[in-house]
């Protein structure tokens, strides 16, 4: 392995020095965390297949000139990453209603909403994660008024860019989560990952509202065939970048 020192180990990855400042290695685990770790499991595999479905949706994404945190994939379930500052901020965007926005208003599960849904949530599970608003992220001095703004134009481009990406591979983006960092010019990159642990994603080719979950929602709601589902999404990505 390349990596020198643990720098940090969250609920689905562990971070690592390496020898060059400016790189980490975050390596993808099999753990499973839902409801703030209240909930926890393993999906056999799902380290490695996150990371692959990340690397794939990364570079799709810097195709199109997003600036991201990736860098390689130096082993199955390892990712090199530009270092970064994390923003503690959760960007959500939803295009569809579902989890929490049901939870929360009442809306009906399934519903298109008119436009996308930017969403802000304080990244500290002491706290378990609170929406924000905008007035909270510039009392806590979390962005300024200008970043914020970047990174909505930016959440909103990659909400097109992913939106397109999965509807050629038939399956629904219905929302997702995103996290920011500095790099060391202060420029804004997505970092984090992008994988069925973040995003809901529903198989156009399947009408039934359980059997068309191809995400997390599988483990919170303990609707079984995790690992198949997570296999079918990778699968389906990775056939998809083939032909691009
Ligand atoms: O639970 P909620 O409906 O607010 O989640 C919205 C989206 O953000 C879902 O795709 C979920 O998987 C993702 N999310 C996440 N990490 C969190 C909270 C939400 O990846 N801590």
């Amino acid at each position: 392995m390349l990596q020198t020192e643990k720098l940090y180990e969250g609920k689905a990855k562990i971070l690592y020095q390496t020898k060059d400042p400016f790189i980490l290695l975050s390596v993808y685990k099999d753990d499973a965390t839902a409801f703030n770790a209240q909930k926890k499991g393993q999906i056999y595999g799902k380290g490695a297949i996150n990371c692959n479905i990340a690397a794939a949706l990364f570079e799709w994404l810097e195709s199109f000139g997003i600036p991201t945190h990736y860098i390689d994939t130096p082993a199955p379930n390892q990712m090199r990453v530009k270092a970064v500052k994390i923003i503690p901020l959760e960007v959500v965007v939803r295009n569809i209603a579902a989890g929490s926005l049901c939870r929360q208003t009442g809306l009906p599960e399934g519903q298109v909403l008119p436009v996308p849904l930017v969403e802000y949530y304080l990244k500290n599970d002491q706290l378990g994660d609170p929406l924000l608003t905008r007035d909270r992220i510039f009392l806590l001095e979390i962005v300024t008024q200008e970043q914020l703004q970047e990174i909505e134009e930016i959440a909103l481009k990659i909400n097109q860019y992913l939106q397109d990406f999965f509807n050629r591979c038939e399956i629904t983006l219905v929302d997702f989560k995103l996290e920011f960092g500095h790099d060391a010019e202060q420029k804004i990159l997505l970092a984090d990952e992008i994988s069925p642990d973040t995003c809901r994603l529903w198989d156009q080719k399947e009408s039934d509202p359980q059997a068309r979950v191809m995400d997390k929602d599988r483990f919170r709601k303990d609707l079984g065939q995790i690992e198949s589902a997570y296999q079918q999404v990778q699968a389906r990505v990775l056939a998809q970048i083939e032909q691009i």
